[in-house]
């Protein structure tokens, strides 16, 4: 018999390719999401799936969220407040989102684990890490934030929140969940309106329009296909010996913002030219920048057989094709 899943967030990016990726193995999916920073048109195709239930609701909805997942055998928890640009400009939003979202979806499978087993994946992010001044961030590391008068920390903070949430209903009440934390995924169907940068440098790539890097761009970020993120984190459900586990989810390989919007501009074969700009005139002066953020992903990869097979050329050119098709 097929398995059962609910997927919060599916309207979302990487939603939307976990959604495809599940009903194209025949499974029945249910989607919620409010179309926040999510969009019906990324997943306007699949409406018509009879194996696709869809809602447009609040997921902080308890009641909804209850009958949503009275029958499902695993769920996706990727609905959140994403994105640099979202948090710096609505830090309310972003804390109460990530916190209420999650703690509501625990207390539902709580009771719903009672009668049937079900399994959790948990989205969280390299943001838990802070600034922790590490080059390479393993799972048991430190998580170092800057002060609270600094806002962009409430998204890592938030998460990091969460995760003790998710931990806990494992200890304390048996709840089966395994977390990912998620470094610079990309894809078709990002957008670049809440401050990632990829899509960004490609739209503006595509107009011919200068690419605006940040400070001096000597940043350094480690970018993974989101059909990679699909199959490592359907993989990491489907196992029975991994609750309780985090996994850093990324690519190790680092490159500089600088490299990337000549990569973007190569790529295209843009007449683009680079600008730069401090982050603190776009994200105001309350923000600070990590300078580097690269996963040890050796824990993963002892944990999975799949092994990534797309690259960031590969992740460019699928950027370009969903934008020209908008
Ligand atoms: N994309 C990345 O590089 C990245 C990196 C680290 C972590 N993550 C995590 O992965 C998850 C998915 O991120 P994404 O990149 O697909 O972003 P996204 O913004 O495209 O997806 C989030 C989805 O959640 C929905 N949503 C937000 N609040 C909701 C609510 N109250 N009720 C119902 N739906 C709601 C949004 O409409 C959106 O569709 C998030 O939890 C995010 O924190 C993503």
């Amino acid at each position: 018999m097929s398995k059962t899943v609910l997927i919060t967030g599916a309207a979302g990016f990487i939603g939307s390719h976990l959604t495809r990726s599940l009903l194209a193995d025949g499974a029945n999916v249910i989607g919620i999401d409010n179309e926040s920073t999510g969009r019906r048109e990324n997943i306007a195709e699949l409406l018509d799936n009879s194996n696709f239930q869809y809602v447009c609701s609040d997921a902080g909805d308890e009641s909804v969220l209850s009958d949503l997942a009275s029958d499902v055998d695993e769920v996706y928890h990727l609905a959140a407040a994403v994105g640099v640009a979202l948090v710096a400009a609505d830090p309310v939003r972003t804390i109460q989102t990530n916190i209420d979202l999650t703690q509501t979806l625990l207390r539902v499978l709580e009771r719903r684990n009672r009668v049937r087993p079900v399994k959790l994946y948990f989205a969280s992010t390299s943001e838990v890490y802070g600034r922790n001044p590490a080059r390479i961030w393993s799972e048991d590391d430190e998580l170092v934030y800057g002060p609270t008068t600094i806002g962009r920390w409430s998204y890592g903070l938030s998460k990091a929140i969460d995760e003790h949430l998710v931990l806990a209903y494992v200890r304390q009440f048996g709840l089966s969940a395994v977390i990912g934390r998620f470094f610079n995924v990309v894809g078709a169907r990002q957008t670049g309106q809440y401050g990632m940068v990829l899509p960004r440098f490609v739209s503006a790539a595509l107009k011919n329009a200068p690419l605006t890097v940040f400070d001096d761009g000597a940043q350094r970020r480690c970018f993974i296909h989101v059909s990679d993120v699909v199959k490592i984190i359907r993989e990491l459900v489907s196992k029975s010996d991994n609750s309780g586990q985090i996994y850093n989810i990324g690519s190790s390989e680092s490159i500089s913002i600088l490299d990337l919007a000549k990569k973007v501009i190569a790529q295209t074969g843009s007449k683009s030219t680079i600008e730069f700009l401090p982050s603190t005139a776009v994200y105001g002066e309350n923000f600070e920048d990590c300078r580097w953020r690269t996963p040890d992903v050796s824990k993963l990869f002892s944990a999975i057989e799949y092994r990534p097979q797309f690259s960031l050329s590969d992740a460019i050119s699928d950027i370009v094709e969903s934008i020209s098709n908008e």
